[in-house]
Parts: structure tokens; sequence; C-alpha cells
């Protein structure tokens, strides 16, 4: 199972292991990281799964949807690094990956 480094709004950083098959933002919600409200459950229609991602594993992970696009637009956080979690599959290529979940906004 790939590890990845989660930080959380308040700065607490933990290691998870992530199921290759779900979401990262599944992996984030179901290790106990509340912040990540994921509202919509993964329907890409509430960007409160908003994370910013380590720029070296940007060619890991499938491009921006149009959708995810609009989406992360409404957040006044978007930086290049910005991605819904909810769009992004778990993959063994994740392993060591560290994500931080965005403040809300
Ligand atoms: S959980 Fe709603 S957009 Fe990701």
């Amino acid at each position: 199972m790939p590890k990845i480094t989660v930080v959380g709004q308040s700065g607490d950083t933990r290691e998870i292991e992530a199921t290759v098959g779900t979401t990262l933002m599944e992996a984030i919600r179901d290790n106990g990281f509340d912040e990540m409200l994921a509202l919509c459950g993964g329907c890409c229609s509430c960007a409160t799964c908003h994370v910013f991602v380590d720029a070296a594993y940007a060619d890991k992970l499938p491009p921006v949807s149009a959708d995810e696009d609009d989406l992360l637009d409404s957040s006044d956080e978007r930086n290049a690094t910005s991605r819904l979690s909810c769009q992004l599959p778990i993959t063994d290529d994740l392993d060591g990956l560290t994500v931080t979940i965005a403040p809300e906004g």
C-alpha cells in the first residue's frame, strides 16, 4: 500500500497507508482528518476536498478536468499545486507523496 504524508490544516502531519483503487480524498478522510469535509462524497461538485499536492508528483496524477478546474477556481486558496482529492485515484506511483489539506475558502 502506498504511504502518503498528510499535512492537516493545523499543521499536524501524519503518514497514512492508502489503498490502491480508492481515492486520495477517501484515504485522507478515513484516516481521521476531520477537516476533509468532502461534502459531495466525491462527485466533483463541492470543492471541500481541496488539497495541495507535491509538485514532484504532478506527472503521476490524471489531468485536471474542466469540472475540477471550474470548482478550483471558486476557491480563494487555489495555487499551482491545487487539486480536488476526490479526483485522484490512489496508485502505487503515489508512494511517498506529501499532500496538504487546503484551508477553507
Ligand atoms: S468531495 Fe466534493 S468535489 Fe471532491
